[in-house]
């Protein structure tokens, strides 16, 4: 199968995707790698392994649909099977979800449907759960409000902060990005109304 995975930061679950399509038998593997922004090392770590990249900035176009419609051509050329949102920071809109909206997939590092949103282990923090995880799930028009694929739970400890909790959130998603994404790949997917079934 074919995988384009969008970044806007360190690309820690990128490099965890990278990692797993190296064994053939995972049934994926990394074909471009896209990005809302320059100098990041999500794109570094896809071109020290040859995988091909490209950035389309919002600034650069003269409307949000446009750089929708951009994004969406981009993305388009390398015919992915799969796209997968690993740390992008932006909402795509209508033409983006009308050509992936059934095949794109996004991690989120709380229990959806708490704590939607950029600050999710801080949110979750102040609140004082005592247990979040990382949420996969398919993107739909919301933010952070598509059908849900998979959770892991990750429990909250006395004396955590926001960096501490995030990184061990982080260390549970990307093992379960990469479960996952081998699953559907391998056995495929439906989604009806909210319920996505893996045969
Ligand atoms: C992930 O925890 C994701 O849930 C959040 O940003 C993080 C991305 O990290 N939105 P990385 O760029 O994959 O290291």
């Amino acid at each position: 199968a074919r995988l384009v995975v969008l970044v806007s930061g360190s690309g820690s679950n990128l490099q965890a995707l990278l990692d797993a399509c190296a064994d053939p038998a995972y049934g994926a593997r990394v074909v471009a790698v896209g990005a809302d922004r320059d100098g990041i090392a999500g794109l570094d770590r896809a071109a020290a392994v040859g995988v091909p990249t490209f950035v389309e900035r919002v600034k650069d176009h003269p409307t949000r649909e446009d750089w929708d419609a951009a994004l969406t051509a981009q993305v388009a050329e390398h015919k992915p099977d799969l796209v997968v949102s690993a740390g992008f920071l932006k909402l795509v809109g209508p033409r983006f979800l009308a050509a992936f909206g059934d095949r794109y997939l996004n991690t989120h590092n709380t229990l959806l449907p708490a704590f939607p949103g950029i600050h999710g282990p801080r949110d979750a923090l102040a609140y004082g759960v005592k247990v979040t995880g990382a949420t996969l799930f398919f993107v739909d028009a919301g933010m952070d409000t598509g059908p849900i694929v998979a959770q892991v739970a990750v429990p909250v400890l006395d004396g955590d902060d926001e960096e501490t909790l995030t990184e061990r959130i982080k260390e549970a998603e990307r093992g379960q990005l990469v479960e996952q994404v081998g699953r559907l790949v391998r056995r495929g997917w439906t989604i009806t109304g909210r319920k996505v079934t893996v045969p």
